[in-house]
């Protein structure tokens, strides 16, 4: 059993790196922008609520995300841990999770912070095609998929996100800085910190988390035994 939350900018890979560690380490892949996109698609009220604030790059309300992601934390496979991507986001939800969230409870096993430059972060946002069946993530010029605008892995059509125009990528950086980088200090302050140079290649930036995944879960399991 572990829990790692994945901490980053907007673009950063968060997605990209947790969908394969999901693959390859079988932890359950948790991203809160996946689960309010399908509320979103199935015209949930919960979809209904959130959209407006998606749409202009602000942070959903606490107290829906909060009953959200204790839902999907609740859920059987969360019982042997996760990989959380894009929460917590503030320090509210850093608190919730810590203290009451799922049948987990109890503060992550890692934070990694996947450090990547505002320039490069325009690129790859926008460049990146997104699978809206399978949540796959691809870049037209870096990791394109094998035919142009169809997903490798289920074959439904590429889209570009509606939270994808540079307006809103801007208001996005901006609520990042100002809400979510704060929790940066809140995890150094217990030790469970790690950073990563979220530059260094698709490859090099798994190896790196990989390390720290196996490291914690040597940790985790000394504590258990
Ligand atoms: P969310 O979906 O969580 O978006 P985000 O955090 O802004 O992150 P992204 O999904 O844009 O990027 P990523 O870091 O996953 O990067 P990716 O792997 O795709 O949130 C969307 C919205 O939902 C928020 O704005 C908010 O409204 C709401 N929301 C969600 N969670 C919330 C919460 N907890 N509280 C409140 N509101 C919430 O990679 C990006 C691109 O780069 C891809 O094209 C990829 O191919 C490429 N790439 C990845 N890694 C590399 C690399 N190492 N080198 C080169 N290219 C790379």
């Amino acid at each position: 059993m572990i829990r790692i939350v994945l901490l980053g900018p907007p673009g950063s890979g968060k997605g990209t790196q947790a969908s394969t560690l999901q693959k390859r380490r079988g932890i359950p892949h948790i991203a809160s922008g996946d689960l309010l996109r399908a509320n979103v698609r199935d015209h949930t009220q919960l979809g209904r609520q959130a959209q407006p604030y998606m749409d202009r790059g602000d942070l959903v309300p606490d107290a829906l995300i909060l009953d959200m992601m204790s839902d999907r934390l609740s859920q059987p496979d969360a019982r042997e841990g996760y990989v959380l991507d894009g929460f917590p986001r503030t320090v509210a939800q850093a608190e919730a999770l810590e203290q009451r969230l799922g049948q987990l409870g109890g503060e992550p096993d890692a934070v990694i912070y996947l450090d990547v430059p505002e320039t490069e972060i325009l690129r790859r946002l926008s460049g990146r095609r997104t699978c809206p069946a399978c949540n796959a993530v691809y870049h037209v010029d870096t990791m394109p998929p094998q035919r142009e605008g169809i997903c490798d892995t289920c074959g439904a059509e590429l889209v570009q996100r509606q939270d994808e125009k540079p307006d809103v990528i801007r208001k996005r950086l901006q609520v990042y800085a100002e809400q979510t980088q704060p929790l940066l200090e809140f995890y150094r302050g217990r030790s469970l910190l790690h950073e990563i140079d979220g530059t260094i290649g698709v490859d090099n930036v798994l190896r790196a988390i990989e390390d720290i995944v196996a490291t914690a879960r040597a940790s985790v399991q000394e504590q258990t035994a």
